[in-house]
This record gives C-alpha cells, structure tokens and sequence, in this order.
C-alpha cells in the first residue's frame, strides 16, 4: 500500500505511543512509525501486552499495528522516510550541574535533534510533542539549521495535553489542539500540513494556532494553573481540619460558582505525575532566568504546598495512631499517581511510603496496575515491604488502611470482612475521601479523610 504521508515520532512513552497510535487509527491513509532507543520498550510496543496501562490504547494499537501503525528501534531509517517528525522525547528535571533540580535537562531533545540532522536526506517538518522550556524551538531551528546539504527543516511546537487514565479519550476528543508556528510562508505551510493531519478528526474550531513561544509558554501554564488548582483545595483541607469546616462541603460551594467551575477541586494526599513538578520547577527556573524572582516565589509555592501536604498525612498519621507506627502493619490502597493508570512516576504513594518506613512500619502495598513500578521505586529501601495483588490478604492482620489512588473497585470492596481481619483498634486514612466514611465508621473503624472531621470511637 502506498501512504499519503510518513510520520515518525522519536520517543514511545506514555505520549509518543498514544498519540501516534491515535494518528494512526483516525488517518488510515498516512503510515506512522514510532522509534526509540530503548528496544525492550519497543518489543513490548510490538506484544500483546503494551508497555503502558491506558484504558481504551489496546483497541486501537491492535487494529492499527502492522497496517500503518509500527514501532521499531531503526531511528535512522525512520527519519529518512519520514515527512514529518514529532519529538516526544523525556524531558526530565536536570539532576546535574547548573540548574540541578529545576531545570529540564535538555540532552534527549538535543541528540534528537542531532541525528535528526545527520540522517535526513530530505526536507521535514519537525514538531515539538514533548513539553520543552520556551524558546526551545529558537535552539532546535539553530541546531537544524546546521545543515549542509540543501534541505530545509520548519520547527512547530504542537504541545501534548493529554491526562494519564483518561488519554485515548482526551486524544480523540480534545478541548483544543494548539500549534504554534513562525509566520514564515514555509513555517505557515508547515503548520497547514499538521492541521490537515488533526483535521481528520478534530473539529476545526478545536484546533488553534499561535506564535511558537506562546505555544511553549501555555503547556507548561495549563500544567501550572491545574497543579495549583489543587494544592489550593488541599491548602485548605488543612484549614478544615483546624476549624472543622468540610473540605466537600467547601468545594462544592465554591465549584457551583460558574466563574470557578467544579473541576480540578478534589481534595487528595497531593498530587503526583511526570509533569506537574517538573513543568513548574522548570517555569520557575525561567522566570528566575528572566530576573522574575516574585513570579518564581509565586509558583515555587504551589509545589511547597504540595509537599506540605504529603508530609501532613503521614503526621496525621502518626499522631493519630497514637505516636508510633513501628512495628505496625499498614496497608496502602493504591500505589499509581491516580487511577485508571499503572503510572507511578512522583505519586505520593513513594514519598508516604518511604516516610512510613522511616517510622519503622510495615507496609503491605496493593494496586491493581502499578505494583511492578511500585517495586522498582522502593527498591533499596531498608525495611518490610510487601506487594499483594490481592486488597483483602494485604489488608489482612493490618492496624492501618491508608488510601492511596482513587482506584473504583476500592468502593466495592468488602469492608466488613477487612475490618474483621484487621487489628483493633483499625484505622482508614483515606487519602482521596473516596469511601464512604459513615459506614467505615459504623463498621467500628477509626476513619480519618481529608478536611474534615474524623470519626472516631475513642
Ligand atoms: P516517557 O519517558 O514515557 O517516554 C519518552 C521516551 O523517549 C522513552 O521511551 C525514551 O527511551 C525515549 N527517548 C529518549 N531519548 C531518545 C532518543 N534520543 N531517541 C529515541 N528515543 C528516545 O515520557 P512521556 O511521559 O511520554 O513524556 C514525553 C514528553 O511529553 C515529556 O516532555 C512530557 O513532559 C510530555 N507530556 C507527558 C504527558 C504524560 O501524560 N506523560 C502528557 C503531556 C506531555
Ligand atoms: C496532567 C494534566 O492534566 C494534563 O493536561 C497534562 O497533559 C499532563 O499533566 C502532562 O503534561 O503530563 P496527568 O498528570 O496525567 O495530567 O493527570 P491529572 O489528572 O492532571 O492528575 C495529576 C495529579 O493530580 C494526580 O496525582 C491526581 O490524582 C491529582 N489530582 C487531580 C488531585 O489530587 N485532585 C484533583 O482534583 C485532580
């Protein structure tokens, strides 16, 4: 079969993998390859079971894979072939160096760029997919524009705004698709093109362009906006838990408001993911870069109270196990950064339980995605772990339940069999105020939410 058009896309993660696949099950007539560097990440691509947990991709990569859909670690034949090249390389923070900590380290993108340059034989359009600092395009045109042969490289930044859990929905029917462009009739060309690819399925009036920065700038403001969403409802579960005010009651007040909207406003243990941290860590060191140290302190803020907030439930904890976990069992229902996910990149789960392990508990973790990834980031930790897939065997002979990921099948479990099998007196802490807290509490645990009240029975 012949394809209209060959897109490649560097980097198969939780976004390369996705996107792509979706491109390719919405475009039938355009052949898309996803390269990348690491070859077990790809035969996995390649398997029936997919490197990534993500409710709905199975269905897509299967009816697309091997059709016009294909993963494969040869990146310099599939930038020869390619038209169009997305980069949807890692960019982490830098551990490293200037900027250690803050930063995005840059290296992935760069040696893309770098063999992107070397192998190409032809003129392409290169998109931004990853989320970079602002002014990344100006260094990629630079590093592009190396070029000796007389090919010609039109740098877009299309960012990617898809949620872990709910990404196939979000991909196929996006609030916006934003692509930002320079002016140039070649950039203007360029920009049409992708257009035309997301035109296949995206209403027209959802795509929308801008200048390249601004393009930039946004991705890493939604991801600002949206963290500090919520560490501003978790702030004030603090507050609820002084003044017995309730956090659900608040939130549903302030979210009928039309001008607030009721989104974004569950109150939780913190919030977790590859982005949040890193994406505002990274606007913070820019603004810092531009001598905008208030700016900087400003959202610098929305990542301390995020901290506040995971280091809080463990002193709740503590104190309301009477000032001591060691030797305690406790059970952490949950371990990915949300649900629906087997993610488990910056969830809370690792900071509580490391911190738990601190007090000398004993932890026994469950979840139903995330357990491999929960083992390989406690990995090294001195101290008694185990994971069970199973809620009720690792619920069982427990002081503690602490609520961890908002998982549904947790609403469903059989509490009074779990309270029966537990130590007395049993506590919930219930990290998402996801259960019903009443009927915990009549069962006979000692049930602690998030800004509110506790229900005690002593
Ligand atoms: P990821 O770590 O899951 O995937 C990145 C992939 O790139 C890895 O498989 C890695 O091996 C590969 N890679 C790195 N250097 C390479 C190279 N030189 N050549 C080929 N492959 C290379 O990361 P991710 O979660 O997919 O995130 C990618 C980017 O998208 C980040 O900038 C992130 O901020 C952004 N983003 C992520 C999400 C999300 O939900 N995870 C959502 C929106 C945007
Ligand atoms: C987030 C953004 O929502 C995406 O738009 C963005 O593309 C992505 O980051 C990215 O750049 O990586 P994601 O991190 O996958 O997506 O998931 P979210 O639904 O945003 O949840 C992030 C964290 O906040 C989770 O730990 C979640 O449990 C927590 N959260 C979310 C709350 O604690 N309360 C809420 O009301 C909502």
């Amino acid at each position: 079969m012949t394809f209209k058009k060959h897109i490649l896309c560097i980097g198969a993660g939780y976004v390369g993998g996705p996107t792509m696949a979706m491109i390719a099950y919405k475009c039938p007539h355009y052949k898309v390859t996803v390269v990348d560097i690491n070859p077990t990440r790809i035969a996995e691509w390649n398997s029936d079971d997919l490197p990534i947990y993500e409710p709905g991709l199975d269905k897509i990569v299967k009816s697309t894979r091997g059709k016009n859909l294909f993963f494969s670690t040869e990146i310099e034949r599939g930038i020869k072939e390619a038209e169009i090249i997305f980069v949807s390389v890692n960019t982490p923070v830098k551990t490293f160096g200037a900027g250690a900590g803050m930063a995005a380290d840059l290296q992935y993108w760069e040696k893309t760029a770098r063999q992107i340059l070397k192998c190409s034989e032809s003129s392409k359009i290169i998109v931004e997919k990853s989320t970079f600092p602002v002014r990344t395009a100006f260094a990629m045109e630079r590093i592009l524009s190396l070029t000796e042969n007389d090919i010609h490289f039109d740098v877009l930044s299309n960012p990617e705004f898809l949620a872990e859990g709910t990404g196939i929905k979000d991909l196929e029917y996006p609030d916006r698709v934003l692509i930002g462009s320079r002016e140039t009739p070649s950039c203007v060309k360029a920009r049409d093109e992708l257009i035309e690819i997301y035109s296949n399925w995206v209403p027209k009036d959802h795509i929308i362009t801008s200048n390249i920065w601004s393009s930039e700038l946004s991705k890493l403001v939604a991801n600002a906006f949206l963290a500090q969403r919520i560490s501003s409802i978790n702030s004030f579960t603090a507050f609820c838990e002084k003044s017995e005010a309730d956090i659900t009651e608040v939130a549903r007040a302030i979210g009928m408001d039309s001008r607030l909207g009721n989104k974004f406003l569950s109150p939780s243990v913190g919030w977790g993911g590859s982005c949040f941290k890193k994406d505002i860590l990274n606007l913070v060191y820019l603004c810092r870069h531009y001598g905008l140290d208030e700016v900087a302190n400003y959202w610098e803020a929305v990542v301390s109270i995020n901290e506040y907030q995971k280091e809080r439930f463990v002193l709740n904890m503590l104190s309301a196990m009477f000032n001591t976990l060691a030797g305690k069992k406790i059970c952490l229902l949950g371990f990915a950064f949300k649900a629906d996910t087997g993610d488990t990149r910056e969830s809370p789960a690792i900071f509580i339980a490391r911190k738990l392990i601190e007090e000398k508990a004993e932890l026994l973790i469950t979840d139903p995605r995330a357990l491999n990834n929960a083992k390989i980031d406690l990995n090294g930790i001195d101290g008694k772990i185990s994971y069970i897939e199973d809620p009720y065997e690792a619920s069982d002979g427990c002081d503690a339940i602490a609520v961890m990921t908002e998982w549904e099948i947790y609403k469903s479990l059989d509490f009074e069999k779990i309270y029966r099998s537990m130590v007395k007196p049993a506590f919930i802490f219930d990290g998402r105020n996801m259960l019903n807290h009443k009927r915990l509490f009549d069962i006979g645990f000692n049930v602690f939410p998030i800004g509110k009240p506790s229900l005690t029975h002593f």
